[in-house]
């Protein structure tokens, strides 16, 4: 154990302002065993910035929002890719780079946002709604892509509309993203009543709150919020714009209103600014841990396969929002 401890050590530094070192020696372990690992199967760790701060920090080789994980997966040569994210997040991987192993953690790490829809959904949405093209957002299943003509993220929502050139679109799953959108591309949006489990739990009234307690601090809104919230907050982006701001600008103080890890990966780098902390948690997103990755890579599981036919078709949709 010592000389585990030893050779973190350089790592812990890393996230010293957010982990107490009393928990360090339970992570230290995992994370030697990983780089380990990830060197005897050729292996790279993508994680999302939801992810804890000793997997942010500690073992990925590559971290961002859904959309900087979607590019990078295309780019990745090692021969495994282990998403540190939800399932959806693997799937666009495989989607991109289907000659890579891809592996996820834990199978129980869905979104209720995936979950809220089929494509036997899409499908009659499209009957009903004959020729007007359908956005979907990455966080759906394969099967839900194969059925559409372009995919987004919250970070590139706004110009994948527009490139449409049409003035009205099918959204699909996020109502709460789709209205936020619309209001800004002024185009007209069929949605379907798909949430975030964790965006949808922040009120107007909670962000209030935090205007009286700290009128200083700088609120920014993840656009899978209510539209009514977002209106409380100073700016709206995903995950990656978030973190761009904050590096940035450095405003002394802070409220992003998302999930919790956010902050603290980057409190681990920018202990200056100070965060107030509503946030609510993913149950999703927790379910990966590094001892799940070890177990993932000791053990090569839980591959992510896409039947042929369903894959082709989703590849489409997804290549479509990466071009633009
Ligand atoms: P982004 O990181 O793309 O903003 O997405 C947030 C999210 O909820 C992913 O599940
Ligand atoms: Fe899905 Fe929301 Fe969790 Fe992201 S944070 S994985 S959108 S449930």
């Amino acid at each position: 154990m010592t000389d585990v401890l030893f050779s973190t050590d350089a790592l812990y530094d890393r996230v010293k302002h957010v982990v107490p070192a009393v928990e360090w020696p339970s992570f230290a372990e995992d994370i030697a065993a990983i780089e380990d690992l990830k060197r005897t199967r050729s292996a790279v760790v993508l994680a999302h910035n939801y992810q804890t701060p000793e997997i942010f920090h500690c073992v990925s080789d590559i971290v961002g929002d859904s959309l900087a994980l979607a590019r990078e997966a295309q780019q990745v040569e090692a021969d495994v890719i282990v998403m540190a994210g939800v399932h959806f997040m693997a799937e666009t991987a495989k989607l991109l780079n289907p000659a890579r192993t891809v592996l996820i953690p834990d199978l129980r790490a869905g979104c209720s946002l995936a979950e809220s829809i089929t494509a036997a959904d899409v499908r009659a949405l499209k009957a009903a709604h004959p020729g007007v093209p359908v956005v979907t957002y990455v966080n759906t299943s394969a099967d839900v892509k194969a059925e559409s003509d372009i995919c987004c993220t919250s970070g590139n929502a706004v110009k994948v509309i527009e490139s449409l050139g049409v003035d009205r679109v099918i959204m699909i799953p996020d109502e709460y993203l789709a209205q936020n959108i619309a209001r800004q591309t002024g185009v007209e949006v069929i949605t379907w009543a798909g949430h975030c489990e964790v965006h949808e739990r922040f009120t107007p009234q909670d962000i209030r709150q935090i205007r009286v307690d700290h009128p200083d601090a700088v609120i920014l809104a993840h656009p899978e919020c209510p539209p009514d919230v977002v209106d409380e907050a100073d700016l709206s982006g995903s995950t990656a714009q978030m973190l761009d701001y904050v590096t940035r600008q450095r405003p002394r103080q802070v409220a992003l209103i998302t999930e919790c890890s956010m902050s603290d990966n980057i409190a681990a780098a920018n202990p200056d600014i100070d965060f107030v902390r509503p946030c609510n948690l993913c149950p999703h997103m927790k379910r990966i841990s590094l001892r799940r990755i070890r177990h993932a890579l000791e053990t090569m599981t839980h591959e992510v396969t896409i039947p042929d036919d369903v894959a082709a078709r989703a590849r489409v949709a997804v290549q479509r929002m990466l071009a633009v």
